[in-house]
């Protein structure tokens, strides 16, 4: 656990998780996740954002204890239901007697079905609303479905802090750090890539809109104070302009293969196509969907302009694994506006590549055709044909250069 002193009227306690495997138990945490709460010390409120998993709660309530006498706290504001924020609130309220919720108008009956609040402890605020602390102002802003429903930030006015919850959040620990300049930041704006790209892409529009909210309203925020990963106190926009970029989304130039294989034949194409591509000049990124978790898959897909899915029919349909990131991939909305093919090898019955295709159109993609397909496994011939496949994909990602 870490505590920190974000501006003078602000406390983080952020707690590093090493032992979870999976995010949501679908996101690999090599780096593993922090899980960020705050207080704000008001002249005559004390205010806590956001609380941590209830595994931490022990600690967390512990921690409380030697910053505040927890009979203090006046509010905790809950931007977003989901447990990794929630978690410890029970345990909260059975020491903080006086402490009440505020929350969104749509976050007050989550807050019934799952923890079983009375109304008279759960207080809506309303877009806009503003609360004198007491030698500052904390305001309230709707932010919807980022990534919930429920979803809201506040921003302390005149220390100009944005506690923006899920939303600028990253993966991994922050290993007893908290801020921007104290990190090699390279590897958190990988995993916050990461992070939005599993969490926050479904709902990129509504980046977009929360952002230029915030902007129309002129708000001038110093510090991005989010509930996982550092804190943007040296260069806040940068994580704003890195959501937005990614949000539109930005292409890069480059390619993506996503294959399936058993026995090695699709495979093959798939290196003779990355070579194609190679010699073009551009980057590919290329995955063996069975052996790469999705979360690493949908990272690269964010931003590629070109893909091409690779499959042996199986059991007269695409290979299982390309059929659980073509899930995640349509879930995510990530075909629109991009260009894919599709390559493979079967042995007496091509029916994958027709389902493949109906659905990649379905999922918006510009198909890009005629499809490799091999019968048996790839001749010499089959081969060199896989990389002018290859070539021609790459010249079409090369179109993306700006
Ligand atoms: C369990 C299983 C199911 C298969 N189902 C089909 C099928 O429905 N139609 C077909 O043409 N080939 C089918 N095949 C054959 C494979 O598509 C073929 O062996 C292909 O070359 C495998 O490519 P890979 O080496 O990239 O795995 C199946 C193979 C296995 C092991």
């Amino acid at each position: 656990m870490t505590v920190g002193r974000v501006s003078d009227r602000v406390y983080c306690l952020s707690y590093d998780d090493k032992d979870l495997d999976l995010f949501e138990s679908l996101w690999p945490l090599p780096l593993g996740v922090s899980y960020n709460s705050y207080i704000i010390f008001g002249d005559e409120k004390t205010i806590l954002l956001d609380t941590v998993p209830q595994r931490f709660s022990e600690r967390f309530i512990e921690d409380l204890k030697g910053l505040v006498d927890l009979k203090s706290i006046d509010f905790l504001v809950s931007h977003h239901l989901e447990h990794d924020h929630s978690g410890s609130i029970l345990a909260l309220l059975r020491e903080a007697v006086n402490c009440k919720i505020l929350c969104s108008p749509f976050a007050v009956n989550l807050h019934k079905a799952f923890f079983n609040l009375s109304e008279n402890m759960v207080k809506s605020v309303n877009d806009g609303m503003s609360m004198d602390i007491g030698g500052d102002t904390l305001t309230f802003h709707l932010t919807p479905w980022l990534h919930w429903p429920d979803t809201m930030m506040s921003f302390l006015n005149l220390e100009g802090v944005l506690f923006s919850c899920d939303a600028f959040g990253s993966f991994g620990a922050l290993n007893g750090k908290l801020f921007d300049n104290e990190v090699d930041l390279n590897i958190y704006l990988d995993e916050a890539k990461r992070y939005f790209s599993n969490i926050v892409v479904g709902y990129r529009e509504h980046v977009i809109k929360a952002v230029e909210k915030l902007s129309s309203l002129g708000l001038n925020f110093k510090i991005i104070a989010p509930s996982h990963g550092p804190i943007y106190k040296f260069n806040p926009r940068l994580i704003v302009d890195k959501y937005v970029s990614w949000s539109k989304p930005e292409f890069e130039v480059k390619v993506v293969l996503i294959y399936g294989s058993m026995y090695g034949h699709t495979k093959m194409l798939a290196e003779a196509i990355d070579m194609g591509v190679e010699s073009t000049g551009v980057r590919v990124a290329s995955f063996d969907a069975s052996r790469v978790n999705v979360s690493f898959i949908l990272k690269e897909v964010l931003d590629a302009p070109v893909l091409a899915f690779g499959t042996p029919t199986y059991d007269a349909n695409v290979f299982p694994t390309i059929l659980n990131v073509l899930d995640f991939i349509e879930v995510k909305k990530l075909g629109a506006g991009r260009y894919a093919s599709i390559f493979g090898c079967y042995g007496w019955g091509p029916s994958a590549y027709s389902i493949l295709m109906g659905r990649l159109k379905s999922m918006g993609f510009n198909l890009v055709e005629p499809f490799l397909t091999v019968r048996g496994a790839p001749s010499p011939s089959d081969l060199d044909n896989a990389k002018k496949f290859g070539v021609k994909i790459g010249e079409l990602a090369l179109k993306f250069k700006k």
